[in-house]
């Protein structure tokens, strides 16, 4: 197989903002090689039908991700399906905002509301190897890839898992409360291929995007802790809004901006 030509050939198909790396991912992909084996030299497989499978899959709009049915986060790999929200490099900015709250031995009780792929609270288990989590889902698919993930990452063992709507049957309290819950305005545009192919009900979150806080915000008081964080992901111009509905629950809160400079945080604790 012209290897090379392969990829050319994906790339001009693919087109977008990332046409080469998306096309050595999947042609890697579709042969069962990794993409550092691909670029190093052939390799000796030669399946060329299967790469057109994928490369119109691509072409036609559909996310990396969910062709290849997984995405890197925390530098974890989290396998994903059109079930679950893609996890998101700026959702970092979470696990960061709570590391700089605690140390080793704390937290000991974690919750991730809205936990999706698990991204968070794997990632939260893995940073804190004796603390224990809850992660709930009001989507019983996206709870099963949430599992599937805290296996592969060897963290199941110190999680449950909950199919709730946010808090509903939830007790606490814990020292750290994860949440990216949907928060995109019903009317906002958003980038190529996420609305048709990621699920509505990660994103979406009635006609201001800030629904979904005005149900757990709270929450939060009972939920957490007494030196307790509860550190929520928010969009780039909703920060005053959810500082707003904290301060109408007795919260204490503060903002914190993801590597791009936008807020993307918001951290609140009890008064
Ligand atoms: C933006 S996604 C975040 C997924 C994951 N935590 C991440 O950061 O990649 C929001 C998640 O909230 C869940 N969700 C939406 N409404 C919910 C509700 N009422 N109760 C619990 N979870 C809900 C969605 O199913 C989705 O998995």
């Amino acid at each position: 197989v012209d290897i090379a030509g392969l990829i050319r050939t994906a790339a001009a198909r693919i087109g977008g903002e990332t046409p080469r790396l998306d096309a050595e991912l999947i042609v890697a992909h579709a042969l069962g090689v990794s993409r550092e084996a691909l670029l190093l030299g052939d390799p000796d497989v030669g399946d060329a039908a299967a790469v057109e499978a994928l490369v119109a899959r691509r072409a036609a709009g559909e996310p990396v991700a969910y062709i290849l049915g997984r995405q890197e986060f925390w530098s974890l790999d989290f396998e994903v399906t059109p079930d679950v929200l893609i996890p998101r490099a700026d959702t970092e900015t979470l696990i960061e905002a709570a590391r700089r709250r605690f140390d080793r031995d704390r937290p000991l009780r974690i919750l991730d509301l809205g936990t999706g792929s698990g991204a968070l609270i794997v990632a939260a288990l893995t940073e804190w190897p004796r603390a224990s989590g809850v992660a709930s889902d009001i989507s019983p698919a996206a709870l099963a890839i949430a599992r599937r993930n805290a296996d592969r990452h060897g963290v199941s063992g110190r999680c449950a898992f909950r199919c709730a709507d946010w808090d509903a049957g939830i007790e606490g309290p814990f020292d750290l409360v994860l949440s990216n819950p949907p928060y995109i305005a019903a009317t906002e545009a958003l980038g190529p291929g996420v609305a048709e192919h990621e699920p509505g009900g990660a994103l979406f979150a009635g006609a201001d995007g800030l629904d979904a806080y005005r149900r757990l915000v709270p929450a939060l008081p009972r939920l957490l802790a007494p030196r307790g964080f509860a550190v929520l992901e928010i969009g780039h111009r909703q920060a005053a809004a959810v500082l707003a509905i904290g301060r109408a629950s007795r919260l204490e809160g503060g903002v914190e901006c993801d590597l791009g400079g936008r807020d993307r945080a918001v951290v609140f604790h009890r008064r």
